[in-house]
């Protein structure tokens, strides 16, 4: 058989069919954009041209600028703004990368726990070869674990022939099957490997190996799938 499960509208990439991560983004940016920036990267500048033993003068001649601006960055007066390539400047000229120099993101764990409630998840569609091939449905994260990025995946193409492949990702996966079952494909997309795989089988994936799934027996098919 060959079609789609669940039609969906035109276009590529990702679109977010709830507004709920973008609202934590907007969070995120005010804790980040607040007033206590300035003061917290002038800090930052300040420690790391102290711990490589190099004096605002210093500093300043390397960048080519007044001593008085770096005054002005280390005090976080924010009368001389930093942009995006400025930031870049200062932290090459003290042999650090911009993470070092801006906070970190803010801890939203609770005691060790970082609780989800289903009205705070959010569903992004996948598009790949111009159609829609899965919705991911964002689990819980957290900032203290960067690499962990739970989803859970509903396969929406059940034709093997359209199958597109992702070329790799960073990071380990492992997916669980939780409704129906997939075709995997995976490796060369010239003569890949492929496995029939029911409710409750589960999948390990290497980094930056290729790979895809299809739904089979035009059934929609769900995973549970962990990246980290
Ligand atoms: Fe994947």
């Amino acid at each position: 058989m060959s079609s789609l499960i669940r039609p969906q509208r035109d276009g590529q990439g990702f679109r977010l069919e709830s507004r709920s991560v973008l609202e934590t983004d907007t969070r995120r940016v005010d804790h980040i954009m607040g007033a206590d920036l300035n003061t917290e990267v002038g800090n930052r500048i300040r420690q790391r041209r102290a711990l490589v033993k190099m004096d605002q003068a210093a500093l300043a001649s390397r960048l080519d600028v007044p001593v008085s601006v770096v005054q002005g960055w280390e005090s976080g007066s924010g009368a001389q703004p930093l942009d995006l390539t400025g930031l870049a400047d200062v932290a090459t000229a003290l042999s650090t990368s911009i993470a070092d120099l801006v906070p970190a993101p803010e801890d939203d764990l609770t005691d060790g726990v970082r609780l989800q409630l289903p009205d705070e998840d959010s569903s992004i569609v996948g598009s790949r070869g111009g159609v829609d091939y899965y919705v991911y449905r964002c689990l819980v994260r957290s900032p203290s674990v960067p690499m962990l990025i739970p989803l859970v995946v509903d396969v929406l193409v059940d034709d093997r022939e359209r199958a597109e492949f992702n070329g790799g990702h960073a990071g380990h996966e492992f997916i669980y099957v939780m409704e129906g079952s997939v075709h995997m494909q995976w490796g060369d997309e010239a003569a890949p490997k492929t496995a029939d795989l029911p409710t409750g089988a589960s999948i390990y994936i290497s980094p930056y190996v290729s790979h895809t799934f299809t739904a089979l027996d035009g059934r929609n098919a769900r995973l549970l799938a962990v990246n980290f």
